[in-house]
């Protein structure tokens, strides 16, 4: 199993903060963000992880990283040229994916939830993780019918039908290379994740998992904040880097 962390994006909604320093770098309590989502994957004992960023910020990421001997992992650094969208990472990363499954963490997702077992007993298909919000409208959302099979998955739907939002963690096999080449630009002019998952739910493989334990996408003031205090409070004593 490889790792990505999807670390570009010029995050416009925490401007100025971000004017000279990427999002995923902010600090969150006592650790720059971005070492939340790679505690999620190391963890789990990934040791091949592809770091995407932006060209702008590519620097950074190199001397606060390095090549991951620090941690016991391997580092591989990719620059999205644009922030096309969250499936447009698996085709930049095509060539380190190769033939193996992967798992893969935007780097703004702070997770309670330790998701080593979900992510180590994975075998084929696709894999999300599911949590219930207060605010459907900002996410991707999945709609389940009595029985919790899936029936839809939308992104940022305006009339939302469920409250069931789709975290940013995803695991999928080598497959999901040859579903983001056949992804079209959606309005928003990016290739949305949304429809990676509604490619492996067409072929009945798509498999939808519960986080039981806090999430936050770290993307506005507002949960910015949440995840300091939820990494002060809760996260301290679970992190291993
Ligand atoms: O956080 C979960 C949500 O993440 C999901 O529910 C949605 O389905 C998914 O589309 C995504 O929505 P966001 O609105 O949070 O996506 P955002 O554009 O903020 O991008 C998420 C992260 O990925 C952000 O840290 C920046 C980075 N990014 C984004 C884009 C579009 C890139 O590195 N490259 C990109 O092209």
């Amino acid at each position: 199993m490889r790792g990505i962390i999807l670390s570009g994006g010029n995050a416009t909604r925490l401007r100025p903060c971000t004017k000279v320093i990427s999002k995923q770098l902010l600090p969150i309590y006592n650790r720059p963000m971005i070492y939340y989502p790679l505690n999620t994957l190391i963890k789990a004992g990934i040791k091949e992880i592809l770091i995407i960023v932006a060209p702008e910020r590519a620097g950074d990421y190199l001397n606060l990283l390095g090549s991951g001997k620090d941690f016991g992992v391997k580092f591989t650094y990719e620059i999205q040229d644009e922030p096309r969208g969250l499936a447009d990472a698996f085709i930049v990363g095509e060539n380190f994916i190769d033939k193996e499954n992967v798992v893969m963490i935007l780097g703004d997702n702070i997770f309670e939830d330790d998701l080593s077992a979900e992510i180590k007993n994975f075998k084929s298909g696709g894999k999300i993780f599911a949590k219930k919000v207060l605010d459907p409208e900002r996410f991707g959302i999945v709609e389940f019918d009595a029985n919790n099979k899936v029936i839809s998955i939308e992104e940022k739907p305006k009339k939302p039908k469920s409250n069931y939002c789709i975290t940013g963690l995803y695991i999928y096999d080598s497959r999901v290379v040859e579903a983001a080449k056949s992804v079209k630009p959606s309005k928003r002019g990016e290739l949305e994740i949304t429809e990676l998952h509604n490619w492996y739910l067409r072929k009945n493989e798509l498999e939808v998992a519960m986080v039981k334990g806090e999430w936050i996408d770290a993307g506005t003031f507002d949960s910015l904040l949440k995840a300091q205090n939820l990494a002060k409070e809760k996260l301290q004593n679970k992190l291993i880097i």
